[in-house]
């Protein structure tokens, strides 16, 4: 799987692709709804548990439940000495460096740096999207890296919500099809109660019935989060979730977002530039050439904005400045765009 494709298309198949790839691809569905073509006949997972414990572990396919250990005590996820190179020798690109982090069970994590910091690489290798050069990620209380690709995709889609910046609903779906499409894929029964607070809290009860092109892109993005909510996954990632929305239903989406961590006790990881956005999260870090460079509680649109615009600057500074190496052969270095 490309990772670079899966937070870019509109048409949801990288949503499907992420979850169940033996889908892939458009036209998996069929228009009404029927998705028992996919061959996947997993129906003894037990029902849910009601919403007083949500984010407890929803029944996992015998494959995953066997390698399923002792809840891990503070983190939903942590890497630890994680490197992700991209090619070997003079052309590879150290997109990772060595991160080592922990994101706390119930909290909103803002993840901001310049372009090409390794924002996006980061959250795709603790979502089991991509692979490691070295080091582990550990999702509940699991070394996903050694992790098979059955079992990858059993993580995905029984651990992990996925919110993407350009919706990626289907568009031959409705609403409630789409929130109901992971538990449709995987068999599993609709804990209606918990679809029915969802569906409540995000403002879609009257819309329920209409597709994807009869709502408005914060609607969508609603629909959007209800459907990475509704496993009860024990991580939500969202790259970029406002960046297609306008300034009031960007306010919504992170509103809720909030909300989920506050009533819900989700953990939230969300990658931004958007300053503002991430004044919504209870702990922001900065990202820089593959590092972290700060690591905030609590922070405020002002201070994001300062830190980023320091970092914009150091960032520039380096790439003006010529490298030992380049004096020697002169060759340009790998320049880190800054948006
Ligand atoms: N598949 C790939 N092959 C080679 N290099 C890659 C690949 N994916 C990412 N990179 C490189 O890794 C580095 C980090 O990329 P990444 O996509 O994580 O950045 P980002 O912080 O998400 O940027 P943006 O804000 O533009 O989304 C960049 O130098 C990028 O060019
Ligand atoms: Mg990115």
């Amino acid at each position: 799987m490309n990772p670079n494709n899966i937070y870019g298309n509109s048409a949801g198949s990288d949503f499907l692709s992420i979850i169940n790839p033996s889908l892939g691809g458009n036209g998996e569905a069929n228009a009404n709804g029927d998705l028992s073509m996919n061959g996947n006949t997993n129906t003894t997972a037990a029902p849910i548990a009601g919403i007083a414990a949500p984010f407890s572990i929803p029944s996992q396919p015998q494959q995953f439940a066997q390698s399923q250990p002792q809840q891990p005590k503070k983190y939903a996820v942590e890497a630890i000495d994680l490197v992700k190179d991209y090619g070997t020798g003079e052309n590879a690109v150290h997109a990772l460096r060595n991160i080592n982090v922990g994101f706390e069970k119930g909290k909103f994590t803002a993840i901001m740096g310049p372009s090409g910091s390794g924002k996006s690489t980061m959250m795709h290798t603790l979502a089991g999207l991509d692979s490691v050069t070295s080091g582990e990620v550990i999702l509940g209380g699991q070394d996903i890296t050694k992790m098979n690709d059955n079992q990858l995709t059993m993580l995905r889609r029984n651990e992990i919500g996925f919110i993407f910046q350009s919706f990626n609903l289907l568009p031959m779906f409705t609403a409630e099809q789409n929130i109901l499409m992971p538990l449709t894929l995987a068999g599993d029964k609709v804990d209606r109660k918990w679809f029915n607070t969802l569906v409540e809290t995000l403002g879609l009860t009257q819309r329920l019935k209409h597709r994807p092109n009869e709502l408005s892109g914060g609607q969508q993005q609603r629909v959007a989060i209800a459907r990475a909510l509704i496993s009860k996954p024990q991580v939500v990632f969202a790259d970029e979730p406002t960046g297609n929305l306008d300034s009031v239903s960007s306010a919504e989406v992170l509103s809720f977002l909030k909300r989920s961590v506050r009533e819900f006790g989700q953990t939230v990881v969300m990658v931004t530039h958007d300053a503002v956005a991430a004044s919504y999260a209870d702990r922001a870090i900065v990202f820089a050439d593959g590092r972290i460079v700060s690591d905030v509680e609590h922070p405020t649109a002002e201070q994001m904005s300062d830190l980023l615009m320091k970092e914009s600057e150091r960032a520039a500074r380096q790439s003006a400045a010529p490298t030992m190496d380049q004096l020697m052969n002169g060759k340009p270095r790998h320049a880190q765009t800054v948006r």
